[in-house]
């Protein structure tokens, strides 16, 4: 189905190739594009819409990017900041694949503990950075070793860097 507003009328036409990112938290589709590093600069053409109506989350946020595929570690980046997303995969209109970005429990490295005393930031030999999530909604990380909280508005803040 193509999104609809209220007064169901179509909104943002179908892409051709490419990826959806799809069911973003509202509010979060231009953190989205900073931790893909989409400044437009690329080439690519991206659509985006904000605060649509959707029956699973109450208002969502999209993000199509045309002709272009997303990278595992670029998927485990965008659990952190729109938790509840799809990603579908689209090639010549059709969706051939569709995966729920996952937020576990504990996640390894991709953050940086905001503590440079904790051990996982040592010059020499540091140890992997590990966490806990102990918020999701918004989202906030206890780093194992230090036990020192990392917010979401932090780690936004790490990506965009
Ligand atoms: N989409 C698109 N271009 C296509 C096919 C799909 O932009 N050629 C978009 C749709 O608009 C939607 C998303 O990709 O935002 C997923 O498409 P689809 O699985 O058809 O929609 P739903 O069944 O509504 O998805 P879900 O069950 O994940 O809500
Ligand atoms: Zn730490």
């Amino acid at each position: 189905m193509q999104e609809k507003d209220a007064t169901s009328k179509i909104r943002i036409v179908k892409i051709k190739d490419g990826t959806v990112i799809d069911h973003i938290r509202a509010g979060h589709a231009l953190d989205v594009l900073q931790i893909l590093g989409i400044t437009g600069q690329e080439g690519n053409i991206v659509t985006l819409a904000m605060n649509i109506s959707s029956s699973r989350v109450g208002h969502k946020d999209i993000v199509k990017i045309e002709d272009r595929i997303l990278k595992a570690s670029e998927v485990a980046r965008i659990a952190l900041v729109a938790p509840e997303a799809t990603i579908n995969l689209i090639e010549d209109y059709i969706v051939v694949d569709k995966t729920r970005v996952e937020l576990p429990d504990t996640i390894s490295d991709v953050v940086q503990c905001t503590n440079l005393r904790c051990v996982t930031n040592k010059e020499r030999e540091p140890i992997r950075a590990k966490y806990e999530v102990v918020s999701r909604q918004p989202i906030t990380l206890k780093c194992l070793y230090c036990w020192n909280l990392v917010e979401e508005e932090e780690i936004i803040t790490q990506f965009c860097a």
